[in-house]
């Protein structure tokens, strides 16, 4: 926390200068005009102006902290990324969020949320982006903008519509796994240090051999998982909106270090082509029993951040951060997010956001990148072109081994990738329902389903909605529609 100092600084402009006073604008006579020539008064309203960069267009509330990722389990025969080589420790930044809301939205609106990790690796910065879920509500990237949408404000009343969102949930049945997921108890998390992380996607690794694995990341959390229910959210939104955000920086600050352990599920290569569910859908899990979860780490999160806006506002995660031995897989979603992150903080930030504290790798940068607003760093290129004859960087991807890839051949076509043999949208949701869940945590389903419905839903989409919780499964659907249709 902050101190004060024994005897206080003088002020000065963003230069340095002494100012004449910090509580009187310079006018003619003490009632006169202010005068135009207050360079230091025209600074302060100017500065002022310009102090937010536009929110995350999603996951715009969110919290942060620093750590680091030590690994606890030698996983080298799968990859051979630096930040999983046994014994290692690296450096990160993690940021928990929100997805739907707004900057100053309550931190326990039901929603799922971010998990997003930074890992400053001795070849550059590894980000992992995911959630606290293990599926999506979709599996094109050309629906997301559409789901957010339908998520967001109404164009016309600027509220948050039920109706919009169960319309696009029961159009769009491929997201009924996550919706299942998001209206259970994981739907609002006890605090942010009491909710898992999640890659979602697949990703592929690679070990030094150059054999290749599919990868999906389990980041569960050692403070156990525990929830809030919709009567405790309701209330906190109220009462404190920050509480998560708060938990979190007071957590670190008095010593209690949250941590994480990090578990993979790792799928040979060829399984992919036939395994019973497809391995890169983002809507499905690979069960446990199929690929159970092997050790790699521990993740603690030891040190808040000595500036907000600085640190967690200016940073910038990006599924594309990918190091050597680590690729992406076909996922649809996966692969249209390698564009849209670095893309959306060009926007957001600036073209140059690389080089702010929280996204500045730890590791050399031997880019040919030049100039542009608020560059600061200078490029080590001699000449900003390549080739050059006077000793500039020079690609030599060899010496870090095979790089992430994949074998695929066809005509250019918009179709949905070919389901394998037990692939459809309602098994595994009914799965959880009826396996993971016990019976009271299936009446918090019904309840929470029942109250999300019952506020501001017309039909036909209520109709659908109850059908879409019996597809998923019978006697679930059978209570939401005695609970919304009153018998
Ligand atoms: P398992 O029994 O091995 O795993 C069930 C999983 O469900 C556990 O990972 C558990 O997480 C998680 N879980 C427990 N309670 C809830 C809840 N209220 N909401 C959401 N998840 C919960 O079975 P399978 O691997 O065969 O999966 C069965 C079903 O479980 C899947 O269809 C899927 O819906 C769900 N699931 C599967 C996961 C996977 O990666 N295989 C991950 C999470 C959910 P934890 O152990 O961390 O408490
Ligand atoms: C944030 C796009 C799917 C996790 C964002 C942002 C964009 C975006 C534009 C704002 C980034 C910023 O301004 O810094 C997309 C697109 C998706 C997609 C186009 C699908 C095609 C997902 C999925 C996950 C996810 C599937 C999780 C598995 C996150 C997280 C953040 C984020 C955690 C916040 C990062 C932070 O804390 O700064 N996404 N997203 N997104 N997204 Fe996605």
């Amino acid at each position: 926390m902050t101190q004060a100092p024994q005897k206080a600084p003088y002020t000065t402009n963003n230069v340095g200068i002494p100012v004449e006073s910090d509580e009187h604008s310079l006018t003619v006579g003490p009632d006169g005009p202010i005068l135009l020539q207050d360079h230091y008064l025209i600074e302060k309203m100017a500065q002022f102006n310009r102090e937010r960069v536009p929110e995350r267009v999603v996951h715009a509330k969110g919290s942060g902290a620093y750590g680091f990722f030590e690994v606890t389990n030698d996983v080298s025969q799968f990859t051979k990324a630096d930040l999983f080589q046994p014994g290692k420790r690296t450096e990160m930044l993690a940021r928990f969020s929100t997805v739907a809301g707004e900057q100053g939205s309550p931190d326990t609106w039901r929603d799922p949320r971010g998990f997003a990790l930074k890992f400053y690796t001795e070849h550059g910065n590894y980000d992992m982006v995911g959630n606290n879920t293990p599926v999506f509500f979709v599996r094109d990237t050309i629906k997301f903008q559409d789901f957010i949408r339908s998520q967001k404000r109404h164009p016309v009343t600027g509220l948050r519509s039920n109706d919009m969102q169960w319309d696009f949930w029961t159009l769009s049945p491929e997201s009924a796994h996550q919706v299942t997921w998001l209206m259970g108890d994981r739907g609002i998390p006890k605090t942010y240090r009491h909710m898992n992380g999640y890659s979602s996607h697949t990703y592929m690794w690679i070990n030094g051999a150059g054999e290749r694995f599919w990868v999906k990341y389990h980041f569960k959390t050692d403070q156990g998982i525990d929830f809030l229910t919709q009567a405790e959210a309701d209330e906190l939104a109220g009462s404190d909106a920050d509480k998560h955000r708060r938990d979190l920086f007071e957590s670190i600050e008095s010593g209690n270090a949250p941590t994480w352990t990090l578990k993979v599920q790792i799928m040979p290569f060829e399984d992919a082509a036939d395994y019973r569910f497809n391995p890169f859908d983002l809507t499905k899990v690979w069960p446990h029993g199929d690929y159970p979860l092997i050790d790699v780490g521990r993740m603690v999160l030891n040190k808040n951040p000595e500036d907000y806006f600085i640190h967690i506002e200016q940073a910038a995660f990006e599924p594309s951060n990918l190091v050597p031995g680590i690729g992406p897989s076909p996922d649809k979603m996966l692969l249209g997010r390698l564009f849209s992150y670095p893309d959306t903080h060009r926007y957001r930030i600036g073209p140059n956001y690389a080089q702010l504290p929280p996204n500045r790798p730890h590791a050399p940068v031997n880019s040919y990148a030049k100039d542009g607003p608020m560059r600061y760093v200078p490029s080590n290129a001699a000449r900003p072109y390549a080739p050059n004859s006077y000793g500039g960087p020079a690609a030599d991807y060899g010496q870090f081994g095979d790089p992430a890839s994949w074998e695929t051949a066809g005509e250019l076509v918009r179709e949905a990738t070919k389901p394998h043999r037990e692939d459809d949208d309602w098994g595994q949701p009914g799965t959880m329902v009826r396996q993971v869940l016990d019976d009271a945590a299936r009446d918090r389903l019904v309840s929470n389903v029942s109250g999300h419905l019952k506020a501001d839903v017309s039909r036909p989409v209520l109709d659908r909605a109850v059908q879409y919780w019996r597809n998923i499964d019978k006697e679930i659907g059978d209570r939401i529609a005695s609970n919304v249709n009153g018998g």
